[in-house]
């Protein structure tokens, strides 16, 4: 187990010396170094320099588990977890679901096996963008759930549009961008594919600080709320996203996508412009017109009208290969 102390200490990117840092932590120079190794070894990078100490390759801000759940209401969160490093939040919430009832939402500072749509990974390094998944069950099985990802995406959006100038904008169904560089997206997987009840898992990437190093992996253009100039607190970002997904997903669970629709089509990225539907066999071009009250994208090819469902469907604008 990682040392939550050591972290904290090491948060700020300063050097400390191993001297400090046993002090802080109550043990030996030889146990502080077996807890940095630790730290190396689970892609926690450190620099050390002889004389001056150990110190994180960049400052950071922790996330805080105790902030959370102080300021979540308990009554409709049966857990919020925060951890260090996990394979990938959304397993997380599966497993929590094995054992559990209820509501539950789980960050983590790191994941190793960050999952994205169409089996895609999704780049996760220490504690530099936010990574989370809510669990949430829904009573109207599959049928309720129609259009759930563009009212997760419109939660999102709202809570960006009050800390950031930067030309936000969601593209359907799960995207969120900024002048068509990614900033955000949505992984929906459902649990026991039923017709009365499901529980659905809301996985959430958010990209705070995009770096060159990252850009290779992710494989296609990609931007932080840091890159555009927004300054916000990760640990307020991450608290006011839940609230607002809870107010959307109470909401949702009453009436569906429908009174989300219109909020919707403002925010729609590609609205009016020339798009390309990838579809598993085949692909359909043609003008963005937005989503109708089920979702559903709406696209005018040769002038018809032509509504698509979300699925494993990919939505590019036409002059972008
Ligand atoms: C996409 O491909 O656009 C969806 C990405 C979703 C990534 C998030 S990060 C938190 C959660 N855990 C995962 O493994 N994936 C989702």
């Amino acid at each position: 187990m990682v040392n939550r102390t050591l972290l904290q200490t090491l948060a700020d990117g300063e050097f400390h010396s191993g001297e400090a840092l046993g002090e802080i932590l109550g043990v030996s120079r030889a146990a502080v170094w077996k807890q940095l190794q630790k730290l190396e070894e689970i892609g926690i990078p450190l620099n050390s320099v002889k004389g001056r100490g150990y110190r994180l390759q960049d400052a950071v801000e922790l996330l805080d588990q105790a902030f959370l759940r102080s300021q979540l209401d308990a009554a409709i969160w049966q857990e919020v977890s925060v951890a260090l490093v996990t394979g990938s939040t959304n397993e997380d919430v599966q497993h929590w679901f094995a054992g559990h009832a209820g509501r539950c939402v789980f960050f983590a500072e790191k994941q190793n096996a960050g999952r994205g749509r169409r089996g895609r990974q999704w780049v996760s390094p220490f504690a530099r963008n936010l990574y989370f998944s809510l669990g949430w069950p829904f009573e109207n099985g599959v049928a309720g759930v129609q259009g759930l990802s563009l009212a997760v995406g419109l939660a999102i959006y709202r809570v960006l549009k009050c800390h950031c100038q930067a030309p936000v904008a969601l593209k359907w169904p799960n995207d969120i961008l900024v002048n068509e560089a990614k900033l955000g997206g949505i992984l929906l997987e459902l649990n026991g594919v039923m017709l009365d009840a499901c529980n659905v898992v809301i996985g959430i990437g958010l990209n705070l600080d995009i770096r060159h190093s990252d850009q290779e992996a992710i494989g296609q253009p990609a931007t932080g709320l840091r890159q555009q100039g927004c300054k916000v607190s990760r640990a307020q970002l991450a608290l006011e996203l839940v609230q607002s997904l809870e107010h959307v997903l109470q909401g949702f669970s009453v009436s569906g996508f429908a009174p989300f629709a219109e909020e919707w089509n403002a925010a729609n990225g590609f609205h009016g412009r020339e798009v390309r539907l990838i579809l598993p066999s085949s692909e359909v071009t043609g003008i963005c017109q937005g989503v109708n009250e089920k979702g559903e994208l709406c696209i005018l090819v040769k002038g018809v009208a032509q509504y698509f469902n979300a699925g494993e469907v990919s939505l590019r604008l036409a002059d972008v290969t």
